[in-house]
């Protein structure tokens, strides 16, 4: 496909996005969660049956992919022309007032990401927390500030100079562990963040992060310390911040890791 095709196509797509999430939020005023659930419900079915009926239109090659998504994400991030700030936004809005996994039905705030579009360095952590889902901002609470520190007084950059996100974008009840459904359904938001920055180093915080991007079941205890490839970018795991709080001796082997992401970086 030629330049002008991808952005129309991109262009489409996120208006698209857009027309949803300004839907949503008029449906979402004046109704109960029950019956915003129902409604939400009848949509998601109706646009899951109109996707099916295209694609088997199409013809049998396209029914064969499996389980197709709620709204196709269109399917280049890099468009000439267009900023990385313009693509994560596009990529915010497409993803609308999402009820892709059952987080949806207890989050405050969908916790999308923050920081520099154009940042070398990307902190990936595991999912918002309490203080986060209430904020709508990643890392604010105590392991944010302890990140914060790291970034900060470890490394010698602000927070603005890095971006910082995580693998699944609504808090899990309770704060336990995101479950294989609710990642299955947000990674591709993480993935496509990710091509969109490129960044040249990406630190994965804790087992979920390192395990989600490195496909390995490996313990972070076992990645830590060296560099591993994502699609050509250099990932350091590291131990999460909240695990850094409740033993605070680790801390000297994330500081070993930090050193060599900051040699790397040069
Ligand atoms: N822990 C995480 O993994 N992510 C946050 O955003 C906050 C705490
Ligand atoms: N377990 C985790 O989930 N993260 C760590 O950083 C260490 C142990």
């Amino acid at each position: 496909m030629n330049d002008i095709h991808k952005e129309l196509k991109e262009v489409v797509s996120s208006l698209k996005g857009h027309l949803i999430y300004q839907r949503d939020i008029l449906l979402a005023e004046g109704l109960s969660a029950d019956e915003y659930a129902k409604i939400r419900a009848a949509i998601r079915q109706e646009s899951e049956s109109r996707s099916q009926s295209k694609q088997s239109a199409v013809g049998s090659q396209q029914a064969a992919v499996s389980n197709p998504p709620i709204q196709q994400l269109t399917d280049s991030p890099q468009i000439p022309g267009k900023s990385h700030k313009e693509l994560l936004e596009g990529l915010r809005s497409e993803i609308g007032v999402c009820q892709r996994c059952k987080l949806g039905k207890t989050r405050t705030n969908l916790v999308f990401g923050v920081g520099n579009p154009d940042a070398k360095i990307v902190f990936v952590g595991e999912g918002p927390g309490r203080d986060e889902d209430l904020q709508g901002e990643p890392f604010v609470g105590r392991a944010g500030q302890l990140l914060t520190d790291i970034i900060t007084k470890g490394m010698k950059m602000m927070r603005e100079d890095v971006y910082i996100c995580n693998v699944v974008k609504c808090r899990p009840p309770e704060n336990r562990n995101p479950e294989p459904d609710e990642i299955d359904a947000c990674e591709r938001f993480l993935i496509r963040q990710l091509e969109i920055i490129r960044p040249e180093i990406i630190v994965a915080l804790g087992t979920f992060a390192a395990q989600t991007l490195l496909k390995t079941e490996l313990p972070i205890s076992k990645l830590r310390g060296r560099f591993h490839d994502y699609k050509g970018i250099q990932v350091m795991p590291t131990f999460h911040p909240s695990y850094l709080l409740r033993n605070p001796d680790k801390k000297k082997e994330t500081w070993e890791d930090i050193k060599m992401v900051i040699a790397r970086l040069g």
